[in-house]
């Protein structure tokens, strides 16, 4: 569990995050996850895509983040795909209530560490052009643009981004 501590980064206006925690997703965060999903996404996933990714996919991880001040509230999601060596992010996502509270560095860092113990060495992800949001995240943890897929949306290009797990320095973000 992480101290964040006080203060959020933003100052006022924002909710206070004392004790985030992180843990693996149940069937019981399914509301919570789906009203994050809905807010956060133009074409969400359905409740059965999370259902399948947790119930039936053994090549999966998906991970909470708990305001553990709130009833174990749940602010924050991510997932990847174990692929071999390679660990893919499928989704990360933070209420936006919660945005800019390190509710997103605290999710990628977990779901590194999930992936390095799976053995994974390396970590990749699609992230649309015009995220600045989730770019600027990604950069921040060390990931870079390694190709970029066009239409990847229908709407708009992605990049593909990529962190070396193995050559990563060992203190998180
Ligand atoms: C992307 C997302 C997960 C980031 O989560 P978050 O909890 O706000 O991220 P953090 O608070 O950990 O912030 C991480 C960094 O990103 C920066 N950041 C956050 N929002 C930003 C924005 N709108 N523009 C630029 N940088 C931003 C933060 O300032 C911080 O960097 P810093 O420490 O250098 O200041 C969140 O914005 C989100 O859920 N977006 C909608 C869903 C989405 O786009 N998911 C990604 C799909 S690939």
């Amino acid at each position: 569990m992480a101290n964040l501590g006080d203060e959020n980064k933003n100052g006022s206006g924002k909710p206070k995050i004392k004790r985030l925690g992180i843990r693996p997703m149940k069937w019981g965060d399914l509301n919570q996850v789906m009203e994050i999903e809905t807010l956060s996404f133009m074409r969400p996933w359905n409740i059965n895509g999370f259902i399948m990714e947790i119930v039936f996919n053994s090549l999966s991880c998906y991970l909470v983040a708990l305001d553990k001040t709130e009833k174990e509230k749940v602010v924050g999601y991510g997932g990847i795909w174990f692929m071999s060596q390679r660990a893919h992010i499928t989704t990360l996502a933070v209420h936006p209530r919660y945005h800019n509270c390190g509710v997103g560095s605290k999710l990628v860092n977990s779901l590194k560490q999930r992936a390095r113990y799976r053995g994974c060495t390396r970590m990749t992800l699609e992230v649309r052009v015009s995220n600045e949001a989730a770019r600027h995240l990604y950069q921040k943890h060390g990931f870079t643009v390694s190709s970029v897929s066009p239409d990847y949306y229908y709407d708009e290009d992605a990049l593909v981004m990529e962190i070396n797990l193995l050559k990563e320095r060992s203190e998180q973000v």
